[in-house]
């Protein structure tokens, strides 16, 4: 036996956890426990500040229900999620458009729409403006019958899930036409804060950062045979462009609102266009799952995790990821 000493119990973890049999899990958790401790050595992390550590992540966890993600949330504003998503497109088999959050506001529930439908309940007026585009391949060629789904905040800067969850606004699916094109109309977005209510908010207060993130229009575009691909536009000149607090917004992803840009096909309202080009989809791709996730489906999976022995076996949500 040996003695455990802050320099020899890295190895004596990773050790015990070499019976894992699924190679992937035995992977991530054996780098997790080697920079989780490298992390509290550097820092000479002590009882009380672990503890502390310890009670905001059980902050975090109970700020949870199925209309919200406390620990996306955290992840969102740490840079990971964004660095993950920049990983995942790593790995798609061509560069197509570059993934964004998907934030945890959205709903699998949007309503199915018409080219051209108005996506906002209400619309105040000189607010509204035209989105449009063109879904392609990466050589440019268009792709007809694409699922294109958008959601955004309405002018107070909230959610429709965040204002009522019984219904929806502010959202909706369109299908691209033989040529690719997709159209809507909307009410012109605007930067917004994130919920600053829970722990993380607090966090991001106690950092001194102000929370907001730059006006943008949330995108979730499927075809098949292709990458499904969860981005976002960002408003060229909104003031929080280049430091969104969740790192979502990117230069290649902004767009410049027009007015009377010739080439829009919805007239008299000003315009953002977002052309998004998908990548062929690979056979890693059928594994890796959607970028972000709806809270209320991780609430699903949590709650299946929870049944009784009796019940069928479920897969919880590691068991799904690492394939067990
Ligand atoms: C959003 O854009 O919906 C969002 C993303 C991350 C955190 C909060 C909101
Ligand atoms: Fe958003």
């Amino acid at each position: 036996m040996r003695e455990l000493t802050p320099e020899t119990i890295t190895e004596a973890v990773v050790e015990q956890m070499a019976s894992t049999s699924d190679p992937r899990l035995k992977e991530v958790m054996a780098a997790a426990v080697k920079h989780l401790h490298a992390f509290a050595r550097e820092v000479e992390l002590t009882p009380a500040e672990w503890l502390k550590g310890i009670e905001f992540m059980t902050a975090v966890g109970k700020m949870c229900t199925p209309e919200r993600q406390e620990f996306i949330l955290l992840s969102d504003t740490l840079g990971l999620s964004a660095l993950v998503n920049g990983l995942h497109d790593r790995t798609a088999l061509e560069e197509a458009t570059h993934t964004s959050l998907l934030g945890p506001f959205f709903r699998e529930n949007a309503p199915r729409l018409e080219a051209g439908a108005q996506i906002a309940n209400k619309v105040t007026p000189g607010t509204e403006v035209a989105l449009w585009g063109k879904v392609t391949n990466v050589r440019g060629e268009p792709l007809a019958n694409a699922q294109v789904s958008v959601w955004q905040t309405g002018a107070d800067g909230l959610y429709d899930i965040q204002v009522d969850a019984s219904g929806t606004d502010y959202r909706g699916v369109f299908t691209t036409d033989t040529q690719g094109n997709y159209a809507l109309r909307t009410v012109r977005p605007i930067g917004y804060s994130i919920p600053m209510d829970g722990p993380v908010g607090k966090l991001v207060n106690d950092q001194g950062r102000h929370g907001m993130r730059p006006a943008h229009i949330h995108f979730l575009v499927s075809a098949p045979g292709y990458r499904e691909l969860v981005t976002a536009l960002y408003v060229k000149g909104d003031a929080h462009i280049a430091d969104d607090v969740v790192f979502g917004s990117s230069a290649d992803l902004v767009a410049e609102l027009k007015h009377n840009d010739p080439a829009c096909p919805l007239k008299a309202v000003p315009s953002l266009r977002f052309d998004l080009a998908l990548s062929r989809e690979g056979v890693a791709d059928k594994k890796t799952g959607r970028v972000g996730a709806d809270p209320a489906a991780i609430f699903k999976a949590k709650a299946n995790d929870a049944a009784p022995a009796a019940e069928p076996a479920r897969k919880g949500v590691l068991g799904s990821l690492f394939g067990r």
